[in-house]
């Protein structure tokens, strides 16, 4: 059996988190948009909300929104904040994931790197959670629930593709469940 483009896609994806400083053209950007715009939701609400983030001085307050695991952003050229009005969704954190992992494979497929950043669920310091910390500084509502950011970019490090053989097999199951 021949590999598809898409499988070679999903087997080369890994997160980047080290980028050039080139900026993203407007047509990448709409590619990756369009990419998110078409991504499945619970009852097709359509409820996502995506912040596009580019100024320097942004992405680096963005990057400082969590002590560990966001840091890295602060050199992205692109942001994109994936959020989902929660009045709206009846399943808002798959809605946003699904979307995200839409943009991050769109962005490999043009030779983009990206990474998640965690939003949702996490601190940025004992007292301000990174939610409405990402919240305050984009002007976003209350009613956004904020999943998480991709950082996107050109990249500048390589990391190696996925070996079929060494797939975690055991994760998989016939037709129920066995303990392994
Ligand atoms: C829900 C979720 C949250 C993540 N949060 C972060 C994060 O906050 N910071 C980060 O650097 N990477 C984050 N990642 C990226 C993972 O660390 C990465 O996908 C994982 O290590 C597997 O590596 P790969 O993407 O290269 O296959 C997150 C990924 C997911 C799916």
């Amino acid at each position: 059996m021949t590999n598809t483009a898409f499988f070679e896609l999903l087997k080369t994806r890994r997160s980047i988190r080290k980028f050039s400083s080139e900026q993203i053209s407007e047509e990448q950007k709409a590619l990756l948009m369009k990419a998110a715009l078409m991504a499945p939701t619970a009852k097709h609400c359509n409820a996502w909300e995506f912040v596009v983030v580019e100024q320097t001085d942004t992405i680096c307050k963005l990057s400082e929104c969590r002590p560990t695991g966001s840091q890295f952003m602060k050199h992205a050229p692109l942001v994109v904040v994936v959020a989902v009005n929660k009045e709206k969704s009846t399943a808002w954190v798959e809605d946003a994931s699904i979307a995200s992992a839409f943009i991050q494979l769109q962005a490999h497929s043009m030779g983009l790197g990206s990474c998640w950043v965690q939003v949702n669920g996490r601190m940025k310091d004992e007292t301000v959670d990174t939610e409405s910390y990402v919240r305050a500084l984009l002007g976003m509502p209350e009613t956004l629930g904020i999943v998480c950011m991709i950082a996107i970019g050109r990249p500048v490090e390589h990391k190696n593709a996925f070996e079929e053989d060494k797939l975690q097999f055991e994760k998989v199951h016939n037709e129920r469940y066995h303990e392994k």
